[in-house]
């Protein structure tokens, strides 16, 4: 029997996770396919129930049915239901359980791609949406000094810091055109990029979450977007004179993750990384 395995997102043109975790199963000689499944959010709930048949292995979420995906599960991990979001559902007796492993590919691609070690680090934050959730419940996994979110809307910065002040040693929250962000920038040793700022084909387009001015020489900067690889944040930190990191290793890195909790086989990274920059 060909397992199926899939990825739950509307509209999903973009989506690159069929062409590395085929490639993952393949190069592991496992007898099953990775599609994607565009799904409506009315239709969402009856598509993922059909999971619970034999001849499915698991899936991924993304784009818009993170959150709302968590009424049609069993059950939700504590990791995931901290940060609010499910980005892989995997079957444990028949039970359908929401994981989140955003917070791992981002914490594993610094450790890994960056070789960046976070304990004692001061971090600088832009975003307070989904995806900066699962970036900041990783880090406070980690040992890091300090932590600033930095946002458009003050009080969405405001929100996840005060429900992070247990979890971390230092946090705040600051606006993304306050002189406190001068400040805080000036004493980074790494700033993340979490919005769609700079995404191909988004909103903002051809832009940069930060001014150019901001961006020390002696820090990591991190741009979770992954297309384009090279973002208007990355050139402009690259100018700057400052490490950067792209957005495809936390990609593949959740992917990886997903992919392990489905096997339970270690995940060939390499062979995944390969079929992702290929799929770009
Ligand atoms: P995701 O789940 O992908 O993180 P989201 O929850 O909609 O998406 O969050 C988007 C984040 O990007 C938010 O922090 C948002 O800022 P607001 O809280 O002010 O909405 C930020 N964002 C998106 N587009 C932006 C833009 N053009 N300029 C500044 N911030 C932007």
């Amino acid at each position: 029997m060909t397992l199926q395995a899939g990825i739950f997102g509307y509209p999903l043109g973009h989506s690159i996770s069929p062409a590395f975790q085929q490639a993952a199963f393949d190069h592991l000689g496992i007898d099953a396919t990775y599609k994607a499944w565009e799904t409506s959010p009315a239709k969402l709930g009856d598509a993922v129930s059909l999971l619970k048949s034999d001849d499915y292995l698991g899936a991924n979420v993304t784009v818009p049915h993170k959150q709302a995906v968590r009424q049609s599960l069993d059950a939700i991990d504590p990791l995931a239901e901290s940060i609010g979001a499910v980005n892989t559902i995997v079957k444990e007796n028949g039970r359908l359980i929401g994981h989140n492993t955003d917070a791992y590919g981002f914490i594993q691609s610094l450790k890994r791609e960056a070789d960046f070690q976070l304990s004692g680090k001061r971090v600088v934050l832009i975003g307070a949406g989904g995806a900066a959730r699962a970036a900041v419940y990783g880090l406070a996994q980690e040992d890091i000094a300090s932590l600033v979110i930095a946002n458009r809307t003050l009080e969405n910065a405001s929100a996840l810091a005060s429900e992070m002040s247990d979890e971390l040693a230092e946090v705040h929250a600051t606006s993304l055109h306050a002189q406190a962000l001068a400040t805080s920038c000036s004493e980074a040793d790494l700033i993340v990029n979490t919005t769609s700022i700079g995404m191909l084909h988004g909103p903002a387009d051809g832009q940069s979450p930060i001014a150019e001015g901001l961006i020390p020489s002696d820090c990591l900067v991190y741009d979770i977007v992954y297309n384009p690889e090279n973002t208007p944040l990355l050139e402009a930190a690259r100018r700057a004179g400052a490490q950067t990191l792209g957005g495809l290793p936390m990609l593949v890195h959740q992917g990886a993750a997903a992919f392990e909790l489905w096997t339970g086989q270690t995940a060939p990274v390499e062979i995944m990384f390969a079929a992702a920059r290929n799929a770009l």
